[in-house]
């Protein structure tokens, strides 16, 4: 897909060329200074009339006549360069390549036109690679006569001064993030009777075998005998059997220092008897977000190969509705052992999650991660482009944070305090309550529950109801699935120091 060059080819017939543009008096040098004097000072005249915008994400696109190789300049509005944030640089060029997708096969960039103080080259290589990938990317689905076949682009050669080895592999790099992603969002847009538990165990397995991860698939029986009563709980009223699916991945000589990454794999969520609305049910065939971040991250960990030591647990089930279905009051033992009084069957997630991460400890993990589409609840306190995170350890929220932010995915933080954990104590029946009436502070009485099954062990909740699915296009992505959390999961694997 990439090739890095020192100098621009002249001769060469790419599709489009694509330069970045500040916000600020352009300096006829360098590339674009050549550019214009062989285009005979005409791209001075079209900036000069003030044709071609430098706003941030604003695409130009000037034909260049037989003037060169290149058939298309195609500029990017950077806005201030004092300002621009990576983040900023990866939507712009995803905006590029969004408007290039199936018009252009073959496609230049002058990276060095990207360059700012505070944005290194390396940054932005895998800033492009992870934007080529997510940008581009659809969802084909299965309608009889598919849209036609775009004609994707197949090459993108970059220009820079750096070492031309190593920059390939930075921009391979990000380029495998965002497939990866690519790959999360395939998973949560495919619909619930085509991505049940069996399916998601069967697509594990086929990871597990390309990269040659450990892999468990734990069946209904296995969890009867375990004690997962949250898991089966929540299984009770289908007819498709659950899934428990563990990945092991060791990057290190000894099984110690472990991330577990957990995630909500409801392959379809009716809400069980405290039945979901017409509307509200529509879409929860995306319930399994959480699950699809974690097998995301599990494939940029098998093609990366970090020196780090993973294991991903993800429970997987619908919650459906029969008469054998588990209902409102019903009192349920999960893996721990803690009794669970069931106030409302919607709040199923939370169960789910309690015997999977139960389970990641027992198989060694030490830091926990757990990535869910847990609650409306969320949405209504942070909206669709923030996750909700919850900690019972600052220095390992601080690393998650971290990774966040460098993969553009923000996360802000919902406190837990004690007497949010004593509401979520309030049950006269049983330990726990799954959820205590009224509507205050849903999503932390979320991530309340599940800090009673990770207790001790360093642990971050990542509430992703808002941010897994995206209602309208935007500059890395169509509507749908996003992938979200992908990238921080793998980025956090990779950059992971161990806290004493
Ligand atoms: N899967 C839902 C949360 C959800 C809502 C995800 C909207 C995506 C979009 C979850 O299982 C749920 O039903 N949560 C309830 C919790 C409540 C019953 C405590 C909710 O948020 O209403
Ligand atoms: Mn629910
Ligand atoms: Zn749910």
């Amino acid at each position: 897909m990439f090739l890095v060059h020192n100098q621009f080819n002249w001769e060469e017939p790419f599709d489009a060329l694509v330069i970045g543009i500040w916000d600020q008096p352009v300096r006829w040098n360098g590339l674009l200074g050549e550019v214009n004097d062989r285009m005979n000072h005409q791209l001075e005249s079209i900036f000069k009339a003030g044709e071609i915008s430098k706003k941030e994400k604003s695409i130009g696109s000037i034909f260049t006549l037989g003037s060169y190789g290149a058939r298309k300049i195609i500029t990017v509005g950077l806005g201030k360069k004092g300002e621009a944030s990576i983040e900023s640089v990866r939507e712009s060029l995803g905006k590029a390549f969004k408007h290039l997708n199936g018009k252009a096969e073959t496609i230049c960039v002058d990276l060095s036109s990207f360059l700012n103080d505070s944005l290194q080259a390396e940054e932005i290589a895998f800033a492009l690679g992870e934007s080529l990938a997510l940008s581009t990317y659809s969802y084909s689905g299965y309608k009889q006569k598919p849209n036609e076949p775009v004609k994707a682009i197949e090459q993108v050669t970059v220009v820079t001064a750096e070492d031309r080895e190593e920059f390939t592999s930075v921009l391979e790099t990000g380029y495998i993030y965002g497939r990866a992603t690519n790959s999360a969002r395939t998973l949560v847009n495919t619909p619930g009777n085509m991505m049940t538990a069996a399916d998601m165990a069967e697509y594990a397995k086929n990871l597990a075998d390309t990269y040659g991860f450990e892999v468990e698939i734990l069946e209904k029986e296995d969890m009867e005998k375990l004690g997962m009563g949250a898991l089966l709980a929540v299984n009770q009223g289908s007819t498709e059997p659950p899934k428990l699916i563990v990945l092991k991945y060791q990057g290190r000589p000894e099984w110690k220092d472990v991330i577990g990454l957990v995630g909500k794999g409801v392959t379809f969520d009716t809400g069980g008897y405290s039945l979901k609305t017409k509307d509200g049910i529509v879409g929860m065939k995306t319930d399994m977000a959480g699950a699809a971040a974690v097998l995301g991250a599990m494939e940029i960990i098998g093609e990366t190969r970090p020196e780090q030591n993973v294991v991903a647990v993800i429970p997987a089930t619908d919650n459906m509705i029969s008469g054998n279905s588990f209902k409102p009051d019903d009192v349920i033992t999960s893996l721990n052992g803690k009794t669970i009084e069931v106030s409302n069957t919607d709040a199923e997630g939370r169960l789910v999650l309690a015997d999977a991460i139960t389970y990641a400890k027992h198989h060694g993990a030490e830091y926990l991660v757990d990535v869910a589409t847990l609650t409306g609840g969320v949405i209504v306190a942070l909206g669709t482009h923030t996750t909700g995170a919850m900690t019972n350890h600052e220095a390992w929220f601080e690393q998650v944070l971290e990774a966040s932010y460098h993969a553009g995915e923000p996360i802000w933080r919902l406190p837990i305090t004690d007497k949010d954990i004593k509401r979520i104590r309030s049950s006269k029946v049983a330990d726990l309550i799954n959820s205590p009436g009224g509507r205050e502070g849903h999503a932390i009485m979320g991530g309340t529950f599940i800090l009673e099954f990770a207790e001790d062990t360093p642990w971050v909740h990542l509430d992703i109801a808002g941010t897994a699915t995206s209602k309208g296009s935007y500059e890395l992505g169509p509507s749908g699935a996003t992938g979200v959390m992908v990238r921080t999961l793998a980025t956090l694997v990779e950059g992971f120091t161990p806290i004493k």
